[in-house]
């Protein structure tokens, strides 16, 4: 006997309708094992190489009430089949003309040799419609810069990124070929009509829960605490592909509308834990751009398009990058359950080793953080082996209030040198108050070192992770003091223009 609700989305303009869909089955498990649609391929299973790309539109309205489709690349490889429930789903499969000729996104790379041994490619091909979708078809131009932070999900390892690039570059230049939005919203609107509410048989029977509206959710948490709640699944979808986990019962928090706002107020920025990592940290970067080039370091894009700001939170992985970013900004959580809601600072929420004070029926519902304060001066670092889409050895976010070159208040979040997430305390009680030198620098700089000893493990040792600390002091250090692209590998300093 089926416990799961029917599947319903759009695909090549049809509705599709699977039935017995477990709730913890991936998409990509869906499409080439259920559907036979296997030009979507598999490597990692892990959301690191971008084979399994395919592209998303969920239909969203603006500020205005008028409708309009956002499109998303992501990894079908991690995400769960249910999740796409009412939204548009396209595979490389299904952006070709009927009469089989090439899309843009797949013109350019045959022009632009942008395939050899062609594993990669359909990944490419998926994240370059969806650039094709948001933002050719928009008349935006598609600089190297934007092609590259695109397309920083997607692994090749024999054609080589420069004719990928070109492709996505050439796209523009093709005949066009945009995806007939009204007709598509429409369908959508209607298949959101038909989709089922929540119904008393539906709590009862264990199966994917998706309230649309947070005391729906919050009452399910109470009810079903045993389901698996998830949210982007970037991290829980690992467990199910590389840990063989199963969950009967899934909650996934992603459809609540009040869990994915983001609401500006005078002081404060609240952000709704289900919120998209990209879209808050556009959010946060609105106010602060200099946390543009940290965010676009967040893995690749098709994960900051499925994961969400409050899974990183809720997941409290001591190596996450947005904790050491939120505690230095002094962000506030708000946890909410049938018996209402709690608020405290973001790094009070740790016990432990991925451990937290959450309560069995309690979810993550907001994340508040406040406007940037007059004299701030903000820096997030983040180090890692590779560039793009890797995890930090060590993460460090500074950011101090300034006056008359006296630190009037220190806010220090570190990452991948404990087992949580860290406030520096002791690095911030060094600074409160002193004089912004070099030798107050310095002091921060052994002050962290006293706080915190790292272990060793794959990613870096613990004495490198140590020096880290000091040198990224230093490194801020010489930033507020206007010089920028400060090279610790070559300790070259450029000056500022
Ligand atoms: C290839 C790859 C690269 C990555 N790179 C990075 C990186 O650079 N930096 C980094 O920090 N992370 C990285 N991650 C980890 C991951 O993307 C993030 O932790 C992400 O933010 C998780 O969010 P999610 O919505 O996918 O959470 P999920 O996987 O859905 O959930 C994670 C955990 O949080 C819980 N949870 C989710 N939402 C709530 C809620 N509202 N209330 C209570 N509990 C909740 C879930 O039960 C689960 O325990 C990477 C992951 C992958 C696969
Ligand atoms: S198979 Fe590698 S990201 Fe999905
Ligand atoms: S073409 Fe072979 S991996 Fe990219």
């Amino acid at each position: 006997m089926t416990t799961t609700r029917p599947l319903h989305f759009i695909r090549r303009g049809r509705r599709v309708t699977l039935h017995n869909v477990p709730p913890d089955r991936t998409l990509l498990d869906v499409l080439r094992e259920d559907l036979h649609c296997t030009g979507t391929k598999e490597g990692c299973g892990e959301g690191d190489c971008g084979a399994c790309t395919v592209v998303l539109g969920e239909r969203m309205l603006r500020e205005d009430g008028t409708a309009a489709l956002e499109y998303r690349a992501i990894n079908s490889c991690i995400r769960l089949a249910h999740s796409i429930d009412g939204m548009a789903l396209w595979t490389v499969e299904d952006i070709a003309a009927a009469d089989g000729t090439l899309h843009p996104a797949q013109e350019a790379m045959v022009q632009c040799h942008g395939s050899q041994c062609g594993f990669c490619t359909p990944g490419f091909v998926m994240s370059l419609f969806a650039m094709y979708q948001q933002r050719v078809c928009q008349g935006q131009a598609i600089t190297r810069a934007v092609a590259q932070e695109d397309l920083s999900g997607n692994l090749c390892r024999c054609t080589g990124y420069r004719p990928i690039l070109d492709a996505a570059q050439q796209m523009a230049a093709l005949p066009p070929a945009p995806v007939d939005e009204a007709e598509l919203l429409s369908k959508l609107e209607l298949l959101a009509k038909e989709l089922p509410g929540l119904s008393p048989d539906l709590i009862q029977n264990p199966t994917y829960h998706a309230p649309t509206t947070l005391p729906e959710l919050l009452a399910l948490r109470a009810a079903r605490p045993q389901a698996q709640v998830v949210a982007g699944c970037t991290d829980v979808g690992l467990w199910v592909t590389k840990q063989h986990r199963q969950f009967a019962e899934v909650l996934d928090v992603t459809r609540a509308a009040e869990l994915r706002r983001v609401v500006r107020t005078p002081g404060s920025l609240r952000i709704g834990a289900a919120v998209t990592l990209q879209d808050a940290y556009a959010a946060l970067a609105a106010d602060r751009p200099q946390l543009h080039g940290f965010a676009a370091r967040f893995a690749g894009l098709p994960v900051r398009n499925s994961g969400t700001l409050g899974g990183n939170v809720a997941n409290g992985s001591p190596i996450g990058d947005s904790m050491p970013l939120l505690i230095a900004l002094g962000a506030q959580v708000v946890l909410a359950s049938v018996r209402g809601e709690r608020s405290l600072p973001l790094e009070d929420l740790y016990t432990g080793y991925r451990q937290n004070v959450m309560a069995p029926d309690e979810l993550l519902a907001h994340i508040d953080v406040p406007l940037p304060a007059e004299g701030e001066f903000l820096r997030a670092y983040k180090i890692s082996k590779r560039q793009d889409d890797d995890i930090s050895a060590v993460c460090l976010v500074l950011n101090l209030r300034l006056q008359d070159g006296v630190v009037q208040q220190a806010s220090i979040g570190a990452g991948g040198v404990a087992a949580t997430p860290a406030r520096a305390h002791q690095a911030e009680a060094a600074l409160a108050g002193q004089p912004w030198t070099a030798a107050s620098a310095h002091a921060a700089g052994e002050a962290l070192q006293a706080q915190f000893q790292p272990i060793s493990d794959m990613r870096a040792s613990g004495a490198y992770r140590r020096t880290l600390l000091a040198s990224l002091l230093q490194r801020y250090w010489l930033e507020s003091q206007g010089l920028q692209q400060v090279s610790l590998d070559t300790l070259s300093i450029a000056e500022a223009a």
